[in-house]
Formats: C-alpha cells, structure tokens, sequence
C-alpha cells in the first residue's frame, strides 16, 4: 500500500529536520562520543543492547524512531515519554497518540546495562536518542520496508 509508505517517508523527513533545527540551535545537544571520558561503552552497551532487540524484533527500529521523536515533541528531547503516569497526572505515553508507541522495554534494558557500568551519568533522553541512531543503523529499511 503507498499511503503508509509516504506516510513513513513523510515522517523521516520531518525527524531530518527536526534533528538539523536541534543541531543548530541547541549547543548542548548529544555529541558524538560525549560520554568517552566518564563512560568509554556507554555508546557500545546502547548499540549491543539495541542490536539484540532488533535482531528478534526488525519492527521495533521504526517504533523506536518514533519513540524518539515524540519525546522531543513536547518541550524537548528531555526523555518526557518515559515518564508513568500517576493517579493524579496523566504521563505523555498514556494519551491517545502516544498509547501506539513501542520499544519502551528497549529503553529500559539499555537503561539498566547503562546504570550498571555507569550509575547516574547517562540521561534518559540522550539513551532515547542513541537507541534511535542505533535502532536506524540496525535495521535493514530496503527489505522490511517491502511487502
Ligand atoms: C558488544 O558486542 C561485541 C560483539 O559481540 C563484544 O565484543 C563487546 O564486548 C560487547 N560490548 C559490551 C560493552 O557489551
Ligand atoms: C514505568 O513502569 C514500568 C512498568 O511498571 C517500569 O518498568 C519502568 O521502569 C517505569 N518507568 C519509570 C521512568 O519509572
Ligand atoms: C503525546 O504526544 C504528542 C506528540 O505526538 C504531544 O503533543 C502530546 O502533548 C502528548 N500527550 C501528552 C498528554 O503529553
């Protein structure tokens, strides 16, 4: 069908652009290798972690993308998305758009390997954000995108 597919389409180029404006503006932005100096497999514990998911669960990348996106969407890549919600406050993986978003065990076990090798370092956005670089780097588009 070719609605999803642009749909799909539409939506990566809205992440390109979303990642090109938060380059430019925002110099506290997640760099490459930023954490080299505190935690040298921060990056290779996240791409194994997200390796070993993928491979059992190809559809996960484009959720995990998804995941990425939407946790900049409200005020910022600040790992908002992963908050629960409480009885008194609604968390923004529970409302109606957000209740489709998968991947969240995926950020959790890479979470807990991070907090293993490196407690309190890493911030959960910035997992959020290598889980997505890793989960599009992973994933084969050319084949799972096909019928
Ligand atoms: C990641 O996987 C590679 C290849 O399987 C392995 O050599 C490496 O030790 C793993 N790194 C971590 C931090 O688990
Ligand atoms: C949210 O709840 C799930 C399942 O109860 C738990 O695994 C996860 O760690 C919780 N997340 C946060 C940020 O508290
Ligand atoms: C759910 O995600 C959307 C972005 O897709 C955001 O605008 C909305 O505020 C989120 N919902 C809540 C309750 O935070």
């Amino acid at each position: 069908m070719i609605i999803p597919k642009l749909l799909s389409v539409f939506f990566l180029l809205l992440v390109c652009v979303h990642l090109l404006v938060l380059d430019g503006a925002n110099a506290q932005a997640l760099k490459q290798g930023f954490y080299k100096g505190k935690c040298p497999s921060f990056e290779e514990i996240v791409k194994n972690t997200t390796a070993s998911f993928i491979s059992r669960a190809p559809t996960l990348a484009p959720a995990l993308l998804r995941m990425h996106f939407h946790d900049c969407f409200v005020r910022g890549c600040d790992g908002s998305v992963l908050i629960n919600s409480t009885s008194s406050n609604q968390a923004e993986k529970d409302s109606i758009p957000n209740q489709t978003l998968r991947g969240f065990q995926v950020i959790d076990a890479v979470k807990s390997a991070v907090e293993k090798k490196c407690p309190s370092l890493v911030s959960c956005a910035d997992i959020v954000a290598l889980v997505a670089r890793d989960a599009v780097t992973l994933f084969r588009w050319d084949e799972e995108m096909e019928e």
